[in-house]
């Protein structure tokens, strides 16, 4: 999708500098030619010798450097341009850029450039929230910038939050999706996806959980989005980060995750629900933590809202998708479930297989639908196991 593509990436002063080596392997990969600009500050971090390596391009990094007597180097790389990618992108530069500064040769460059703009500001958590920040991305936003949400998690500074800039790959699909010009198979189409393990709390410091890491939800919402869904990912706890361009929901429990999911249905095209959902939660929750008083303690359950039985009794445009994940008598519980639930797919794994199921980066399923004999995927990675799942039911729906 960003093949033959002109892009010029500008590489600015964080800490985050480093993944733009790997974000320009990224675009090379996809068959776009790559020319990067750094600010002095950026060139602290990453030297021009790896973007020159990587590119094959001499790195623009002076705007009073002009090595071709017969062009101005900044209106001749924005004229050149395609597509303008700014990763990492610093406050400093996101403040130049909202006012119409031009100090230095990535500054000068970008207000002569006409072509798309995409910004993907990195930086601590709290400079993010600052407002002088905010405005400035707001105002980019207004002159047509395309902002790339930063990531929560981990940041240089040693604690989380919002601001770290997403991976290079996502980076690079995410600018893919939205320059494609030709419609996308679930271009307009709302996604609902569950990943992660449910928690079901016994007291404020104890709950009853499970082994899943979400890993699998979490590729099917890159998958949908890759194929132009808008993704709504309902997800209980996991460590991974969320994917960028779609919308995460976190919930904790089994009955925050049916009453996300409900609040969502109604206009939905496909609801997936990968996530390991409690089937049993304490019937009472303690107010305060457990004392190890009696020698025995008896645990009295109760069932949790069945999430897939309830969306397939209401069920009517929605494309319906379960998982099954078993030790035994896999095949027979997939069908099963399959017309129990009203399903239109179910997808059943082996979770005892030591690398399929739970906590595992691969798979191996066998996708069961009505009317249709199984269909047995080869082991593989769980974005691999995504797509062809997302492929399989845009072939039902007679979306491709
Ligand atoms: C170690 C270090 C890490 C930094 N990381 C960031 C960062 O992640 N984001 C940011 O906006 N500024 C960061 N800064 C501050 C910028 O480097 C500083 O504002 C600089 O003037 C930016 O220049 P530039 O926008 O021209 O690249 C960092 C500074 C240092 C010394």
């Amino acid at each position: 999708m960003l093949a033959g593509k002109h892009i010029a990436l500008y590489v600015t002063g964080g800490i985050a500098a480093y993944k733009a080596a790997s974000l320009v392997r990224e675009l090379i990969r996809r068959g776009a030619e790559v020319r990067v600009a750094e600010t002095e500050g950026a060139t602290a971090f990453v030297t021009p010798l790896t973007f020159q390596v990587l590119s094959k391009h001499v790195v623009y990094t002076d705007r009073f450097k002009q090595e071709d007597a017969a062009e101005v180097a900044h209106i001749a790389l924005a004229d050149w341009t395609d597509i303008a990618i700014i990763a990492p992108a610093t406050a400093d530069v996101i403040g130049k850029l909202a006012n119409g500064i031009a100090d230095d040769f990535v500054t000068t460059a970008l207000l002569a450039t006409v072509a798309p703009k995409y910004i993907a500001p990195a930086m601590n958590v709290h400079m993010l929230a600052n407002s002088a920040v905010a405005r400035n991305l707001a105002q980019l936003q207004q002159d047509g910038f395309d902002v790339i949400d930063p990531a929560v998690g981990f940041l240089a500074e040693g604690y989380s939050g919002k601001g770290r800039l997403p991976e290079p790959h996502e980076i690079a699909d995410y600018v893919a999706h939205k320059s494609n010009p030709q419609q996308l198979p679930l271009q307009g189409k709302k996604v609902i996806i569950t990943a992660g393990g449910t928690r079901e709390r016994l007291d404020p410091v104890r709950f009853i959980g499970n082994d899943s890491s979400g890993k699998m939800g979490y590729a099917l919402a890159e998958a949908a989005r890759d194929l132009g869904a808008e993704v709504i990912l309902i997800s209980a706890k996991t460590n991974l980060s969320a994917p960028t361009g779609i919308m995460l929901i976190s919930v904790e429990t089994a009955a925050q995750m049916s009453q996300a999911v409900q609040a969502q249905f109604k206009t939905a095209a496909i609801v997936i629900m990968a996530a390991a959902v409690s089937d049993y939660r304490p019937k009472q929750v303690a107010k305060e933590k457990i004392k190890k008083t009696a020698v025995t303690l008896t645990l009295e359950l109760e069932k949790t809202p069945d999430i897939l039985a309830t969306l397939g009794q209401n069920k009517q445009q929605q494309y319906l998708i379960g998982f099954a994940a078993e030790t035994q008598n896999i095949a027979e519980y997939a069908q099963g479930k399959l017309t129990a639930k009203k399903a239109n797919m179910i997808v059943a794994n082996d979770v005892s297989n030591r690398n399929a199921g739970f906590n595992v980066s691969t798979n191996k399923v066998t996708i069961f639908r009505p009317n249709q004999g199984p269909l047995d995927l080869p082991l593989a990675d769980k974005h691999v196991i995504a797509r062809e799942i997302l492929a399989q039911a845009v072939e039902d729906l007679k979306l491709n």
